[in-house]
């Protein structure tokens, strides 16, 4: 069974709210899913100036609250962005389900508290091994080598370890079928309105 009949994909859409109940599905699945590349998004930060891009893991998904969560470390130059300026937007596509999402929203970052807390207890000892790497994320290095992780005491990780919130306030959702293209986009603003969007 792939994995759009598991999810109960539609091949075609006439309803637009359909077009969110399916996005909500995806992206619930997508944290534990590795196979899919919901999985693995990609988030763009702006730092006034240019905007940087780079693939995250999904770590959560609350369709109610509107929020993902992303880990990340604390010394990585993201932090300085999102800390500087806080909007952010997460993109993925699956050729599977031939369908893109795309959010646009604001990024807070966690450092040291109850969320990043909760988010580290809830994280593998492979996970957290990454956080023990020396030296910082983005450094510049001579050696690679020098920055394998050889022996390390897991927990030491967390003072470099902190989650991301993404808080989304509207979701475009793309289905690019040669039976016809549907996109649609779900707003926030003041109550939930959706549209369909010419593809
Ligand atoms: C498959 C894949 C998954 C990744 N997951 C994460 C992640 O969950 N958190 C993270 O900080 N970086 C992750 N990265 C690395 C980032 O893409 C990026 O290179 C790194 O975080 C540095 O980003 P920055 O310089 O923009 O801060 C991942 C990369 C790949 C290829």
């Amino acid at each position: 069974m792939n994995n759009e009949s598991i999810l109960d994909i539609p091949d075609s859409y006439s309803c637009v709210e359909e077009t969110l109940q399916v996005a909500e599905r995806i992206l619930s699945d997508a944290v534990d899913n590795s196979k899919t590349l919901f999985h693995t998004l990609v988030v763009s930060s702006f730092d006034g100036f240019k905007i940087s891009s780079r693939v995250m893991v999904l770590r959560e998904f609350d369709f109610d609250k509107r929020i993902m969560r992303f880990h990340t470390d604390y010394r990585a130059p993201k932090i300085k962005q999102f800390s500087n300026e806080s909007i952010a937007t997460v993109i993925g596509y699956d050729p599977s389900i031939k369908v893109q999402i795309k959010l646009h929203g604001k990024v807070n970052v966690h450092y040291n508290n109850d969320i990043s807390k909760k988010a580290w207890e809830g994280s593998t000892n492979r996970s957290k091994k990454c956080y023990s790497v020396k030296g910082g994320s983005s450094k510049q290095i001579k050696d690679p080598y020098e920055y394998d992780i050889q022996e390390y005491d897991v927990e030491s990780g967390y003072k470099n370890f902190s989650a991301l919130i993404f808080s989304f306030d509207t979701l475009e959702f793309l289905y690019l079928k040669r039976s016809g293209h549907r996109r649609a986009i779900h707003s926030w603003d003041n109550g939930l309105v959706s549209s369909w969007l010419v593809p």
